[in-house]
Formats: C-alpha cells, structure tokens, sequence
C-alpha cells in the first residue's frame, strides 16, 4: 500500500484492548472532521480502484474514475456505480466478483448484487445467480423492468437470459484450481458448524476470501446511488445469500441523507442492517465515518460468542463505506484486514485510495 494511505486507529492502547470482551464501545472515538467529494464523484471497496503497476496477471482500472466519468457525463449516480463494479465482474483476476469469482463447496460461482437509486427510492437486486457475468446490471434491470426487488436462483437466471445476457462459464482455471485444493483439505475450513478438524494449506482454503465490490455515487446536486456485488464468501453452501443483495444490509441509497455499502462478512452486516443503519445515523447528523463506525460497534457488541476471538474481538472483518447528501464521505472497518485499511474515492482530485477508521488494532 502507498505511504500516501495514513493508516489511523481508534485504539487507545493495549489496555484497553484487555477490556474489548466486557466493553467494545470504549475502543471508537469520533468526531473528526468529514471529508467532502471535489464535485461529482464516488467511493467504493479498496479494489474499485487497482492501478496495479507491472502485476502480469492483473488489469490495470479504476472503476471508482470510470463511475465519476459518468458522473459528469449526466448518468445517474445508480447507473455510474453500475458501469464502475462492472469493470470488475469482468476482469477474471478479481477473485470476489463476477467471471473468477470463487465458488461454492460444489464448485459453482453463485453471484449477488444490488443497486439502488436514492432519488427514487427503488432498487434492485439478485442472488445466487449463476452463468451471468454481469449481476449488478441484471440488478439495475430487476429494478427498471420489473415490479419486483429481488430475484434469486433459477428466476433470476431465466430473467437475465430473457434480457439477452449470455450464460457463460464464471469458473476460470485458477478459480478451479484453487477450489479443488480447498475440497482436498476441506473439514474444519468449511461452512458447516461443527465439522471434525481437517488439514488445509493455502490461505484461501484456510481464510475463505471475501472480495465484494461496493461503489456508491454523489452528482454534486445532492443526488445518491450505489452498487453492490460479490460472489460472495467461497466454499458457500450452495443457495447461501450474503449482505451485497439485501437492501438495508450491503447496500442503501437515499437523498434525504446519503448511500453506505459494505464489504466482509454479510451474515454480520445483515444482523444490524448495516447500511440502513449507517444511512440512518447520517440523517440524524453523524459524519459518513462515524456511522460506519456505529454500525460497527452494534456488529462487535452483537458478536455471537462462537466468532469471537480469546480476546473477545470478532474474528472476522466488516468494512463500511458510505458518503452523505452534502459529498462528505468515510469509511471504517473492523480491522482493515484485506487492503490495509484502504477505501477508494474519485472525485475532481482524481482516483486514489484513502485511509479509513480502524476500530480494532490487529497487534494486540
Ligand atoms: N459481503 C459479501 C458476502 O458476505 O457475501
């Protein structure tokens, strides 16, 4: 990560990191001044903005600047979030989302993804959708053509076919590959409880990677919308359907206080309604970072206890990401584990990665 990336916690110390089990809330502060979008612009995951120089495997994109282009092309902030993620459901290296995206315990890629417009007040959604490349788009469709939100499974399927959507095979060679070394280890590193202990050796097999995209866009007149997409957390159990697809949870959009989403893991994100949440604490006058870390803090106080660590912190991480009505934005995450703490914005500044809130050291 580049040493433009200030890394700040809100940790006051090993002491009090002693106390996390008894009392969570004692480890955020807030109150720091809010940033604010130079004009029309959007923030997103880490990975919304790659530049990647000299990775042979990797493309090279921003999808946070290529959303901000459409931004001041007119498009509505929804449609920009949706142009910006499908960048990355294209790109086969980008394991989380898309063509590549990692598979479930049977070795099929099921998709979420959701949009929302916050002018509008309507979104759309799907999940567990499998063969279709572009979910976050077949989403935006759910919502223009439909009368629905939310189509899942086979209906999904067959109403993305109906569009004209290609099926197409989202395993890639490497996805497989990397699945079959899980199947080979499987045990303890599985989704269901309770299972014996089993051997495992790569990271991906022994930490199922989570890679969602979340975009959310600002006009610069005070209009919001965002999308939200991932194959969700790998080795699921078939039909299993994380936060990105469930409004209110990874995704929520609306003008009269600003758009959040969220990336981690959506079991978590969706017992505390997360973005609704987030949306909801900006209305009442929370910075964009202070509610991302509120909606934290009811993640961490809620924790059952099986997902704790010794310490009685989560063992897992959740980032938030959302900006306001007025362009201010921020982030928090639980730990910053999977891109040091980054989020990505784009404004008139151009695309670049900004530190986020960190509500838990990981040094303990
Ligand atoms: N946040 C993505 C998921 O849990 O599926």
């Amino acid at each position: 990560m580049s040493k433009q990336i200030e890394r700040r916690t809100f940790l006051h110390g090993s002491a009090a990191a002693a106390a996390a089990w008894a009392s969570p809330r004692l480890f955020a502060i807030g109150g720091r001044v809010a940033r604010k979008l130079d004009g029309p612009g959007c923030i997103g995951s880490a990975n919304a903005h790659l530049p990647k120089p000299g990775h042979p495997k990797q493309q090279s994109y921003s999808a946070v600047e290529t959303a901000t282009s459409r931004l001041r092309a007119g498009d509505r902030p929804v449609d920009s979030a949706v142009v910006g993620v499908t960048l990355l459901e294209d790109d086969p290296y980008e394991t989380g989302v898309g063509l590549g995206g990692l598979p479930n315990e049977e070795g099929v890629v099921e998709l979420d993804a959701s949009v929302m417009d916050g002018t509008e007040h309507r979104a759309g959604a799907v999940a567990a959708l499998r063969n279709i490349q572009n979910p976050a788009a077949v989403a935006l469709a759910v919502m223009r053509k439909t009368n629905h939100l939310l189509l899942v499974g086979e209906g999904a399927l067959r109403f993305a076919r109906d569009l004209g959507y290609p099926e197409v095979s989202l395993l890639t060679p490497e996805s497989r590959r990397v699945w079959l070394e899980w199947r080979a280890a499987r045990g303890a590193t599985d989704n269901w409880i309770g299972e014996p202990e089993g051997g495992s050796t790569s990271s991906a097999v022994k930490s199922p990677p989570l890679g969602t995209t979340h975009i959310s866009c600002w006009d610069g007149k005070g209009h919001v919308g965002g999308a939200t997409t991932t194959s969700g957390l790998a080795w699921k159990v078939p039909g299993r359907v994380g936060d990105s697809p469930v409004i209110g949870a990874g995704l929520f959009a609306d003008d009269g206080a600003g758009s959040a989403g969220s990336t981690g893991r959506g079991e978590s994100n969706i017992l505390v309604a997360g973005a609704h949440t987030i949306v909801e604490q900006m209305r009442i006058g929370k910075s964009p970072e202070e509610a991302c870390l509120e909606a934290l803090r009811r993640v961490t106080d809620q924790c059952e206890r099986r997902l704790r660590d010794a310490s009685g912190r989560p063992t897992f991480d959740l980032a938030y990401y959302a900006l306001n009505k007025d362009g201010e934005y921020g982030s928090a995450m639980i730990y910053g584990r999977y891109h040091n703490a980054a989020f990505a914005v784009c404004d008139g500044k151009g695309p670049r990665h900004e530190s986020g809130a960190v509500l838990f050291s990981e040094s303990k």
